[in-house]
């Protein structure tokens, strides 16, 4: 499905927005994230730490929780914002896979005018997912 530009910008701003809500006072990493539906709708994500480091959350995952929660596993993209820009961690890779590997994913520096961005199929070339399990 096409993606459209102007949807797009939306979603980079959400994330943006999404990033200042973080709750990172361990690493100081804010980090925002915004997912695109296949019905235009936007869901947005933060970082959300633990004093037992290990629970801490990225904000991709809780973008994804907050869409499945309200009812939403169509994804088209996800925008995640940061200081320098990053590419999602290998376990949000996975995580976001089992929703499809079609999504488009926007890496937004917040400090500089440096966008990048991948499909996910690319970022997780060899994947495990449903298919690789005896369920149908
Ligand atoms: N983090 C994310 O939220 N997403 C990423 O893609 C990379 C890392 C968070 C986890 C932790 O709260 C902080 O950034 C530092 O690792």
């Amino acid at each position: 499905m096409i993606v459209h530009e102007d949807r797009i910008e939306a979603l980079v701003q959400a994330a943006v927005e999404a990033r200042l809500r973080a709750y990172a006072p361990y690493s100081r990493f804010q980090v925002g994230a915004a997912i695109l539906d296949c019905q235009g709708q936007i869901f947005t994500g933060c970082n959300v730490e633990n004093a037992s480091y290990s629970l801490c959350l990225c904000a991709e995952r809780t973008a994804g929780g907050h869409a499945v929660a309200s009812g939403s596993k169509n994804w088209l993209a996800i925008a995640i914002a940061t200081a320098g820009g990053v590419a999602p961690c290998g376990a949000c890779r996975q995580f976001l896979v089992e929703f499809g590997s079609d999504l488009e994913v926007i890496s937004v520096a917040i400090d500089q005018a440096k966008r990048r961005r991948w499909k996910l199929k690319e970022l997780l070339p060899d994947r495990f997912d449903q298919q690789n399990l005896p369920l149908s």
